[in-house]
């Protein structure tokens, strides 16, 4: 049935009209056992979702949209391989990449574990050698640094794992991503690392994509210039990819490649040969640390009941807020400098899977997908953003993300952080009223009309919803998790809005333009008829190239 018909659906319409002039304040004071109610704890994350204008009314609405909406058949079809990816008629089934158990996970029949394991004992030797110091570059020397070449699923995942997991990292290996065509980056790169100990990783799943192969070319060509000699390319050049004659073509030994499979979404690949950075920078053991955190997530997915399941409810959640409150937004504000990544890597998860219009039957929705995702640093963000989120006309629910465990902090630092996060959380909640803000001013000895004047900028509405996530600490295990729970609330938000969330034909367009685009640049190719207003921007950018401004 079409969602907008199910009973549940009309239900929390209806629910929602008292829902929303409900203030959070109320619910507190109504229900002491609120912050117990509205809590969950698995895999060493605790989430602390009390401070939502819900009700458990609200939840069993929610939980029965997820009934119905067939949210538990969906997770068991990716689970059991099916290929739910159905634009491209491929299964979906990262899970198995971290599956740990010693249970087949199966694709038409074909159990893909071998393969898995086969792929993750390749890399473990190949990163050992260059950790150990035993892999030698052209001239006899261990590599010193490594550098990625890759964008989108095929850098953000590594990137930001990388660092969130620096406290592990190996202490001769420095880790550089290059990501942008913009040559700047790689330029800037360069100049940084030898030749003579650096090893360059060119991740792409399809390895046609012009950034990366364009950076990849000029990485190869700066290295000839200084190695001079072809056959060294094989002792500093690795692919991970799924196109095995691509990468031959490019000149990479296939000896020298790393197989991952069409299965496997570039946005939920770092658990697979993508990782590669990953292991290189925190060796095996806490790469398959990495993996059980993610493992033990999925299981608690797959087999927790809807209403204690993390990811469903995380889901149930943003859906409550994206359909019924109208947030078209959503951010993600890490307590953790280490984790400065996690929203732009949540980015492209999310807005990459569910940023769609039409269902997997091809037919419009009509209503609301994907928020916008977006954040940083949450520390960094009480003193730029916040603002707007504590007193601006938009709600955007927030996930607060930090750790327990202070090993590793300066003295007094992460109770610093800590306390930062957790008064921001409560401000979001409480928020400030006119007697309370005229309170405050007069308590500075202001006259009455000043208290009076001001007292309008001072007002707090609260009531603004956000998730708390405590990690017991963040290491590889937690990590993960996290990373896991995420990818599976995405999930489960696509199964209510009924897309294929492991498509992306949105990013095709702009490449088939700028192609063409391109060959007009270079003088390659004749004017095309089109818009005036790209035309007079290509034309700007050629005149230039003869006579520079
Ligand atoms: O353009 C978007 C995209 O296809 C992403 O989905 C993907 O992660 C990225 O580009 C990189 O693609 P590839 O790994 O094939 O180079």
């Amino acid at each position: 049935m079409h969602l907008t018909e199910l009973p549940s659906w009309k239900a929390l319409w209806s629910h929602f009209t008292h829902a929303r002039d409900w203030h959070m304040r109320q619910l507190f004071e109504a229900d002491p056992q609120r912050a117990r109610t509205f809590w969950l704890e698995h895999c060493g994350l605790r989430l602390d979702y009390s401070k939502n204008r819900i009700t458990t009314q609200t939840m069993t609405l929610l939980l029965q949209l997820a009934r119905e909406a067939g949210v538990a058949e969906g997770i068991a079809a990716m689970f059991a391989g099916e290929r739910i990816n159905t634009t491209e008629h491929r299964a979906a089934l990262h899970v198995a990449l971290r599956n740990r158990s010693d249970q087949p996970m199966r694709i038409d029949g074909e159990d893909v574990m071998p393969k898995v394991r086969s792929v993750l004992e390749r890399m473990a030797a190949f990163a050992s050698r260059v950790r150990s110091g035993q892999w030698l570059g052209y001239t006899h020397q261990p590599i010193t640094d490594v550098v990625n070449i890759g964008i989108g699923g095929s850098d953000l995942g590594s990137l930001m794992v990388c660092q969130a997991l620096r406290a592990h990292a190996h202490p001769r290996l420095d880790m550089h991503f290059v990501s942008s065509v913009d040559s700047a980056q790689l330029k800037e790169t360069l100049r940084r690392v030898h030749a003579e100990t650096t090893l360059f990783i060119i991740e792409s799943k399809t390895f046609t994509t012009q950034e990366t192969l364009t950076n990849a070319h000029t990485a190869r060509d700066w290295f000839l210039r200084r190695a001079q000699e072809p056959q060294a390319v094989a002792r500093h050049f690795v692919a991970v990819s799924t196109n095995l004659k691509a990468v031959s073509d490019f000149g990479i030994d296939p000896s020298n490649m790393f197989e991952f499979w069409d299965w496997v979404g570039g946005r939920f690949s770092l658990w697979s040969a993508i990782g590669l950075p990953i292991m290189l920078s925190i060796g095996e053991h806490n790469f398959l640390e990495l993996l059980e955190g993610a493992h033990a997530m999925d299981l608690h997915f797959r087999d927790a009941p809807l209403e204690r399941n993390l990811p469903v409810v995380l889901a149930l959640l943003g859906i409550w807020y994206i359909n019924f409150f109208g947030a078209g937004s959503h951010v993600i504000a890490p307590y953790d400098q280490f984790l400065h990544r996690l929203p732009a890597y949540i980015q492209q998860l999310d807005m990459e899977s569910n940023g769609k219009r039409v269902t997997r039957e091809g037919r419009p929705v009509d209503y609301e997908t994907a928020p916008i995702i977006w954040g940083d640093s949450g520390i960094n963000g009480q003193h730029a953003f916040f603002q707007l989120l504590h007193q601006g006309t938009h709600i955007s629910p927030i996930d607060f993300i930090g750790s327990l465990d202070s090993r590793g902090s300066l003295p007094g630092h992460h109770e610093i952080l800590l306390a930062n996060m957790f008064a921001q959380a409560e401000a979001f909640l409480r928020g400030r009223d006119a007697a309370e803000a005229r309170a405050e001013l007069a308590v500075q000895g202001l006259a009455p009309a000043e208290v009076e004047r001001l007292q309008a900028f001072k007002v707090f509405d609260g009531n603004r919803p956000s998730n708390t996530l405590l990690l017991d600490r963040l290491d590889p295990r937690h990590l993960g998790a996290l990373i896991a729970l995420y990818e599976h609330k995405i999930f489960v938000q696509g199964l209510v809005w009924g897309l294929n969330s492991f498509d992306q034909w949105g990013v095709e367009l702009g490449k088939q333009l700028a192609q063409a685009i391109l060959g007009e640049l270079r003088d390659e190719l004749p004017p095309a008829a089109r818009d005036a207003s790209t035309t007079r921007l290509i034309e700007l950018y050629r005149r230039q190239r003869t006579q520079p401004c």
